[in-house]
């Protein structure tokens, strides 16, 4: 993610680039850099850490400049540490650039920069950018923007930037691709923003740059937007902005949680983007190519997690089993450290983790380690404690996961473990070619179906509005939607506080079912694929106890339809991948039932987005 601020006028640059910065956090917050021109040189200031510890550190160079920019990180590439964090200084010192998004092919270009000369701090993608720029700059002898968009013609991957050229001090060269950048303009001064958070109390008007747009924001004149790709002009739409500040923190969205559950369609996407070439039919993922033996060798599989991340681990069990024919155990962390477990180095473990600090998973690995098996971590975040115990990992890349109640930080780790086992598969040969390759092609489909499946949000709100006042709820499914039901229950409950319970739909005979009555809302998980008969047979069980029925089914379905009192469709697809589906409404669900019982969404009472204490 990262957020990025640039100002060009007539104020102080640096209260405002450091405010805009803090109202970015929410987009990444390990690591805050800024740069100001004084009207001389450029004085960069970076830090490990919060946009408050940058502030402080650069009290220094704080007085100076009218023109300058900040960006506030979330490490993709390289850890988070002072020098990997932005802005960027190209070789010669007269460049520099702040980036949000992923250069994909900066290996290729950083090695060929290398052999031209070119020396590298950092570990970043970013730093080969303006570098990048820089060679093409001092090749031709161009100007910063044209070879700006040269460059960038270049790369393959995500952007927003900021680029600042000492020699041109009163302008800033602004390009998007993938990542969002709008330009506020003012009386004589210019802001440059990720969102309009940033400048909303100085400027109504902004442009919202498009994809493959760059635009050359100039001290006191007006601004030209360019296509990157065949330079041709365009006409930038100048928005009204409506919106007031704690909207567009939110980034519209009344809650976090709601944003980060509408952000699933992109942040898969970001999940499989360079490691899933489903044309070519290669799954590639360094984490586990550096270490295919130890998974090829495994005798078992243990993943240990805590919470939403042990439901992915429970979706995982199903498609490593199926997929790779590896035996998995799937453990609490919790009890696991304490359980004096059987393993030894023939066992491989994942941990999974979205923040990568929970303090159980990170003593189960720890023993893990000590009793010598090799240890893989599935964090979202970069440079987490998680991340750093482990042998070897792959992060999620999810963004950052505000709401307190986890969402596309469970969506994203079912999809980088699905897309794990099938590379095992591959090696392993446990699955046929023409499956090997269906199941690809409809992993690369499948952010267009969660955002289908995000379509359900007013049905789910309508049936939400009827139980928001439900005492207890019961959440059933079989096979791979079965951890979905632990999970919808989960989030019932640690966002609206009411009772809920998840069960395999089977187990409902041995004892459950004692709860149902009239008052009892059951949500059965029953797309048309796996134990579709078995669940219709639950489903009639429900119904003659008289038990309400809000059913999740595939698209089309009409046996459920005729039994469930309300039915929610998702997109039809191959029933490994159903709990990407299958998870949506439910999300959904909670979420307004939590709202209609005013509760607070993003900050459930007790609880806490990271748990790092036992
Ligand atoms: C539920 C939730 C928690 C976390 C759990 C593990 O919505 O967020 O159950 O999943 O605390 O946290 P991580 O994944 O950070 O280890």
């Amino acid at each position: 993610m990262c957020g990025i601020v640039g100002y060009i006028g007539h104020r102080e640059a640096f209260p405002i680039i450091i405010k805009g910065l803090k109202r970015l956090e929410y987009r990444g917050y390990d690591s805050a850099g800024i740069m100001l021109f004084d009207g001389e040189s450029m004085k960069v200031s970076k830090t490990k850490g919060k946009v408050s510890d940058l502030e402080e550190k650069s009290k220094e160079i704080s007085a100076n400049g009218s023109i300058g920019m900040g960006h506030t990180r979330w490490a993709t590439h390289g850890v988070p540490n002072d020098v990997n964090s932005h802005p960027h200084v190209s070789n010669s010192g007269e460049l520099a650039i702040i980036h949000n998004g992923i250069i994909e092919n900066y290996e290729p270009l950083k090695k060929e920069l290398m052999k031209r000369g070119y020396v590298f701090k950092s570990d970043t993608d970013t730093e080969v950018l303006i570098n990048l720029i820089e060679d093409v700059q001092k090749k031709d002898k161009l100007k910063l923007g044209k070879a700006v968009q040269i460059a960038l013609n270049q790369v393959v991957g995500a952007y927003a930037i900021c680029v600042f050229d000492t020699k041109k001090p009163d302008e800033i060269v602004v390009a998007r691709l993938g990542s969002p950048l709008a330009i506020g303009i003012g009386e004589d001064e210019f802001f440059i923003a990720s969102d309009a958070s940033p400048f909303i109390e100085y400027t109504s008007n902004a442009i919202y740059l498009e994809d493959e747009e760059m635009a050359i924001v100039r001290r006191n004149k007006s601004i030209k937007v360019r296509k990157i790709k065949d330079d041709s002009l365009v006409d930038p739409y100048v928005q009204e902005l409506q919106m007031n500040l704690e909207q567009i923190e939110k980034g519209g969205y009344e809650h976090f949680m709601l944003k980060e559950i509408y952000e699933q369609p992109n942040v898969i996407k970001d999940t499989y983007r360079g490691r899933l070439l489903a044309n070519k039919g290669i799954i590639q993922m360094a984490g586990i190519e550096d270490n295919l033996e130890k998974f090829l060798n495994a005798e078992r599989i243990i993943i240990v997690a805590c919470g939403t991340s042990w439901h992915a681990g429970l979706v995982a069990e199903y498609i490593f089993e199926e997929f790779a024919r590896i035996p998995v155990e799937v453990e609490y962390a919790s009890e696991f450290r304490y359980r004096n477990p059987i393993i030894g180095p023939k066992d491989v473990v994942i941990a999974i983790s979205q923040s990568g600090e929970t303090a159980d998973t990170l003593a189960a690995i720890k023993l893990a380690k000590e009793r010598g098996a090799f240890v893989f971590g599935v964090c979202n975040v970069v440079g987490s404690s998680i991340s750093r115990e482990t042998h070897a990992g792959a992060y999620t890349h999810a963004g950052p996961e505000i709401g307190v109640a986890s969402t596309k930080a469970f969506t994203t780790q079912i999809t980088i473990l699905t897309l794990i086992s099938l590379r095992l598969a591959k090696a392993k040969g446990t699955l046929s070619n023409s499956d090997f390759h269906r199941y690809l092609q409809e992993l690369e489909v499948i952010p267009e179906k969660v955002q289908e499946a995000l379509q359900t949000n007013d049905i789910a709100k309508t049936i939400a509005e009827i139980y928001k006042d439900a005492p207890n709820c019961l959440y059933l499914g079989r096979g791979y939607n079965f951890p979905v039901a632990l999970e919808g229950a989960l989030k019932l409950k640690e966002i609206s506080y009411i009772h809920a319970e998840g069960y395999p739909a089977a187990e409902m005979k041995h004892g459950p079912i004692a709860l149902i009555d009239e008052k009892m809302p059951v949500v059965v998980i029953a797309p048309k694929q796996g134990h579709y008969d078995k669940v219709v047979s639950n489903i009639q069980e429900i119904k003659s106890r008289s038990g309400k029925i809000i059913a999740v089914v595939t698209k089309g379905d009409t046996q459920v339809r005729d039994l469930a009192d309300h039915v929610i469709e998702i997109p039809d697809t191959i029933e490994a991948l159903t709990p990407l589906l299958t998870t949506i409404p439910l999300q959904l669900l909670s979420y307004h039932i939590a709202v209609f019982r005013g509760c607070n969404v993003d900050q459930p009472r007790n609880l806490a987005k990271s748990v790092t204490v036992e």
